[in-house]
């Protein structure tokens, strides 16, 4: 029988943060076995927010690179840039036209990132969510291992999905199911546990990067707002102490409870150091590994042109089936 199919991405940027690994790239690397499996760097989404052309092109690599480093097969998983299929561009044209606009105006991202561009919103970035679902459907995925925040995006797919098989036939697309860990979906700012931690944060001390040296992770986490209290508990109200034994309980296979429990009796800043030295323990050999990578973009290059062949494989056969119920002329 054949395996399930996982898709999943991450926006290409040199920012990837501790909160795109525990709540996504960790889960991708933990299931990878069980699925056939469809990793992007997605570039067509990054657009949607001016981008300097050269570092968008690192920043692509540099996702790569990430996902390999962080333990994603080579030999077992696609590994491909959105824009070397271009059948994600034209799906989403067509999902675009089978999407509301009152839709795409509830996503909260939506909100979030408009609010932050004045009067000149540009139109991508709300039709967005229309290119993530053509994303999912086009592969047929049955799951998409996400953080809690992407979550609007996967119900609005799959509201689109079930639309048009109503109008199409039901197996026009597969209905697609997100994947949210029980621990480490929404991992906090560290500057203000009550928001998530972000990539667009203006302060970069309220988020850890898989780029940030030992010395820069363990400073970061020493400096995390905790609550006014004394007590490690595992009570979620003690938000900026829950964050943290969150963060600890994504690497260590843990549960918060059997941390908290380990923490009686003991300080903050006992939490915060030990939690610094974890952080550094795990991102240590990730940053090294995507440094390796980087310096043989060849290689990289490889991958990717046959991780989009295989994408292109079966993107191109959805689009095939869509464009002929739609009642496109065949080419
Ligand atoms: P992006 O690039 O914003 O985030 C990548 C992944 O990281 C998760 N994430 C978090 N998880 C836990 N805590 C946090 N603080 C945190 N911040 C981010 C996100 O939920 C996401 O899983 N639209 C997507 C990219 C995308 C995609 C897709 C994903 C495009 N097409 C198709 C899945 C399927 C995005 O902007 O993710």
């Amino acid at each position: 029988m054949s395996k399930k199919i996982m898709l999943s991405g991450v926006q290409p940027t040199r920012a990837i943060t501790l909160g795109n690994y525990l709540g996504a790239i960790k889960n991708w690397v933990k299931l990878q076995k069980e699925y056939q499996c469809y990793f992007m760097s997605v570039d067509l989404h990054a657009i949607t927010l001016k981008q300097d052309p050269k570092e968008l092109r690192d920043a692509t690599y540099y996702g790569i690179a990430t996902y390999l480093a962080a333990g994603i097969h080579p030999k077992t998983c696609n590994m491909f840039v959105q824009s070397h299929v271009s059948e994600h561009a034209e799906l989403g044209w067509v999902l675009t036209c089978y999407s509301t606009m009152g839709e795409l105006n509830r996503m909260t991202q939506f909100k979030d990132k408009s609010g932050k561009q004045g009067d000149h919103i540009p139109t991508g970035l709300f039709t967005y969510p229309a290119l993530m679902a053509a994303d999912i459907l086009l592969y047929d995925s049955n799951a998409v291992p996400v953080g809690a925040d992407q979550k609007q995006h996967i119900e609005l797919t799959r509201d689109i999905a079930i639309r048009m098989n109503n109008l199409y036939g039901k197996d026009t697309f597969v209905i697609p199911e997100p994947y949210i860990a029980p621990v480490g979906a929404k991992i906090m700012s560290l500057l203000d546990p009550e928001s998530k931690m972000s990539k667009s944060d203006v302060n970069a001390n309220a988020s850890v990067f898989l780029t940030d040296s030992e010395d820069t992770i363990r400073k970061k986490i020493k400096r995390a707002v905790t609550d006014s209290g004394s007590e490690i508990t595992a009570d979620t109200k003690q938000s900026g102490v829950h964050n943290l034994l969150t963060i600890q309980s994504c690497i260590l296979g843990k549960s918060i409870q059997e941390l908290a429990d380990s923490y009686a009796g003991k300080q903050y800043g006992h939490l915060k150091v030990e939690t610094g030295d974890i952080v550094a323990a795990a991102i240590n050999p990730i940053r090294t590994e995507i440094e390796k990578l980087m310096g043989d973009l060849g290689y990289l290059n490889e991958l990717l042109k046959k991780g989009a062949e295989n994408a292109r494989e079966r993107a191109s056969k959805t689009l095939a089936r869509v464009y002929d119920r739609l009642g496109f002329i065949p080419r």
